[in-house]
């Protein structure tokens, strides 16, 4: 099972009462989702989830608490899509569950040897093979770059299509592994950042999240918060610039005595926070994760 991160702490800052209109963005397997269904009695939960084999698990776990709730089986970029109402809080808890990344046949993982896929929605036309061996070397290496912050991106996407066609995870995995210096191996897996690269390219994990970030602070009720759970820099980066935009005021405004009430920021930073040591400790999962946390004051 998934071991849920950041739990009471997000429960906590979701500020739930027992009417308030709830959207998890992520229902992953439902960790989230069971303790703010039992938080609000009254009120109504939203969960979005674009893996069906998660979505049926979760579904098993919130029958148990309550019938108040519904699971919109698409990508979060459809959030303003499909809900007309207006939230009290919004959840994300971004990135792939544990259940994902163990599934070996899902190919996220490179402890694991599977067909080279990657995909959080299985009817997602790009997989992983298709990027591996058909994308041009500086495609490879701009998203190496860009979303692996990967130093050898250029030796690692020469090795790539010299031993085109590669299959497996552990293909792409022994292949990384050749393409850097000795030493870098040792600090930590070298495919690491290669795989994460990939998964963020097959399933547009930050343009997605830009836009629905984005969408949420449009949707969400005044007095309403919003909880963004992180688990790299890339997306918290996201998460910190659109929070600090929409929290300050332009620059041209900040010197001014008055300052028309138009202009004033309609919302405010509330935390920013990262798991205790217990949890790093319980979950290794947590080490990299961040939670911000805004609310809407007009
Ligand atoms: C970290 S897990 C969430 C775990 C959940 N909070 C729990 O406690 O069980 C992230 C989940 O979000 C889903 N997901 C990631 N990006 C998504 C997107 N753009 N649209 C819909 N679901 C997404 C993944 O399929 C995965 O199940």
């Amino acid at each position: 099972m998934h071991n849920t991160v950041l739990l009471e702490e997000a429960i906590k800052y979701l500020n739930l009462k027992k009417d308030s209109i709830v959207v998890d963005c992520t229902l992953g397997y439902g960790g989230h989702s069971s303790l703010i269904l039992k938080n609000i009695p009254d009120g109504f939960l939203y969960a979005f989830d674009q893996d069906k084999i998660a979505i049926e698990n979760a579904d098993k776990r919130l029958k148990k608490i309550g019938s108040n709730y519904e699971i919109i089986y698409t990508n979060f970029e459809n959030l303003k899509k499909e809900i007309k109402v207006t939230p009290n809080a919004i959840l994300f808890d971004l990135g792939v569950s544990s259940p994902q990344l163990d599934e070996a046949e899902r190919g996220f993982s490179f402890h694991k040897d599977a067909p080279l896929d990657m995909r959080m929605d299985l009817n997602n036309p790009l997989t992983a093979y298709e990027i591996v061996n058909n994308y041009s070397y500086e495609k490879l290496v701009k998203i190496f770059y860009k979303y692996g912050e990967e130093k050898y991106a250029p030796s690692i996407a020469k090795k790539i299509i010299q031993n085109r066609p590669v299959k497996t995870t552990l293909e792409l995995a022994e292949i990384i592994k050749e393409s850097v210096p000795e030493k870098y191996r040792k600090k930590s897996h070298p495919a690491r950042k290669v795989f994460q690269a990939i998964r963020i390219e097959v399933n547009n994990e930050l343009g997605v999240f830009e836009k629905a970030l984005t969408d949420a602070l449009d949707i969400i009720s005044v007095g309403g918060r919003i909880c963004v759970i992180t688990f790299h820099s890339l997306e918290d980066r996201i998460c910190k610039h659109i929070f600090k935009e929409v929290s300050t005021l332009p620059k041209e405004l900040a010197d001014k005595p008055v300052i028309p009430e138009e202009f004033l920021p309609k919302y405010k930073v509330v935390a920013n926070i990262v798991p205790k040591d217990e949890e790093i400790k319980e979950n290794n999962r947590a080490r990299s994760a961040r939670m911000r946390v805004i609310e809407r004051v007009r």
